[in-house]
């Protein structure tokens, strides 16, 4: 029998979701005490589900479709007009099947061979300076990963300012602010950036070695058995780099879980791998990043009751529910050992979005997120002496995205032996 989803009264919440953040939708699923329901946001009206059962139904691709659900200062900012989020069915699996095949075995070694390198250099430049702030060295360190793996050139000269304008893109995308605006021109002028070597590569005019995902984005064909036009190569590249860097949003939680879980520290002392690995899970699981993902209704339907009406904007909470206690037990306790026994389901741990990769919309960057993590928190955990001198490190589930106030500044960084 058909009901009416609970609902929250008035126009528009739109300031509300500001002010409170990760919070908005657990605070209305607890005074709701229901994993569905309905507000509005910015004069829309808009569904919210929590949860690992709400997950699975969004994640039903015949059930929702993604066209029209990215707000515009998203799109701008964050994902690139023409990119992957945005595309539904056939068009969808072509594409990201081209991200898929740039994350085999011997790409995901490669980024992490990498990543080491450029954590060798950077720890060694360290022992020279008093102080660093972590934040902006790991920045750095992914910036530098990143264009090595695509394949875009980078002069040292260049490190800095591509780092800030990367930075701009996932720090600024959800703000309504001058710092918007920056973000804006920072991605026209990434994409720019990117365009002249889509050029080189298709003019044949530089060398570029095949298995570069620079190569052979610019040469993917699509579902029509058409090139992607330069502006869809440069989104998409950057579809890799951004994310990657934004990887350093996770190393600055796990060097603070470091500082404040020294019990689950000490467990990893023996450095074997399973232990970094629920380590790094917790992590993912426990402090804030990606608070919700979007999506319209395909076609109207019906579920536990509820309609879902053709087109409703439809927000699954990922902060939430990997927060939510019916999916883990004492949810706001850290604690890596509780992924010894996880049941590995699609949809209970969903940071970076749930079901399948190959016909959802999961992020295609997980495995190199979590490979990339490993190496982080093994290199922070073992193989430097630091101290951290007095700073604010605390952060607020108010601002998207999150981070401790300092960045995480270290003192007298030296390697070990
Ligand atoms: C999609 C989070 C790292 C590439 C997504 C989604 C989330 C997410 C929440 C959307 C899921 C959905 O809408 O259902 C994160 C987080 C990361 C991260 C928190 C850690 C920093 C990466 C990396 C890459 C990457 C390292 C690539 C190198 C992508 C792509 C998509 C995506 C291409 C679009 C997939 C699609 O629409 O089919 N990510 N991601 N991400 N991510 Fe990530």
């Amino acid at each position: 029998k058909q009901q009416q989803m609970p609902y929250e009264k008035g126009l528009d919440h739109s300031l509300k979701l500001l002010r409170e953040g990760y919070s908005f939708i657990i605070n209305r699923k607890q005074a709701f005490d229901s994993n569905v329901f309905e507000t509005k946001l910015l004069g829309e009206k808009v569904i919210c589900l929590t949860g690992s059962e709400a997950a699975e139904l969004f994640y039903d691709t015949e059930k929702f479709k993604r066209e029209g659900a990215a707000p515009e200062p998203v799109k701008k900012v964050l994902f690139g007009d023409g990119g992957v989020q945005a595309l539904d069915g056939e068009a969808h699996r072509h594409r990201k099947a081209m991200f898929m095949d740039v994350m085999s075995q011997e790409q995901l070694a490669r980024v992490r061979d990498l990543t080491e390198k450029y954590w060798d250099a950077a720890a060694a430049a360290w022992e020279n300076r008093d102080e660093i702030v972590l934040y902006d060295e790991i920045n750095r360190i992914f910036t530098q990963t990143a264009c090595e793996w695509t394949g875009i050139p980078l002069g040292d000269d260049e490190v800095d300012t591509r780092a800030g304008q990367l930075q701009e893109l996932f720090e600024s995308s959800a703000e309504v602010s001058m710092s918007h605006l920056k973000a804006r021109r920072d991605r026209s002028e990434l994409e720019d950036w990117v365009k002249q070597y889509i050029r080189d590569v298709r003019n044949e005019t530089r060398d570029v070695p095949e298995h570069t995902p620079l190569y052979k984005f610019s040469h993917h064909l699509d579902h029509n058995n058409e090139k992607l036009d330069e502006q869809t190569v440069a989104v998409e590249l950057l579809n890799l780099i951004r994310p990657l860097v934004a990887i350093s949003v996770y190393v600055v939680f796990t060097a603070l879980a470091l500082h404040e879980y020294p019990n689950e520290k000490e467990k990893l002392h023996t450095r074997e791998e399973k232990r970094l690995e629920w380590f790094i899970q917790e992590v993912r699981r426990f402090y804030p990043f990606f608070p919700f993902t979007a999506a319209r209704v395909n076609k109207s339907f019906s579920w536990n009751g509820y309609e879902f009406e053709e087109e409703t904007l439809t927000l699954l909470d990922l902060y939430g529910t990997n927060h939510h206690p019916g999916d883990w037990n004492h949810p706001e306790t850290f604690a890596p050992d509780r992924f010894a026994d996880w049941d590995e389901s699609p949809f209970n741990f969903i940071p970076q979005g749930g079901g399948e990769f190959d016909l959802g919309h999961r992020c295609a960057g997980e495995w190199v997120t979590i490979d990339l993590m490993k190496v982080s928190l093994d290199y922070i955990a073992h193989k430097l002496n630091y101290t951290l001198p007095e700073q604010d490190l605390s952060y607020s589930l108010a601002e998207i995205p999150a981070l401790p106030a300092s960045g995480i500044r270290m003192k007298n960084v030296k390697r070990k032996d």
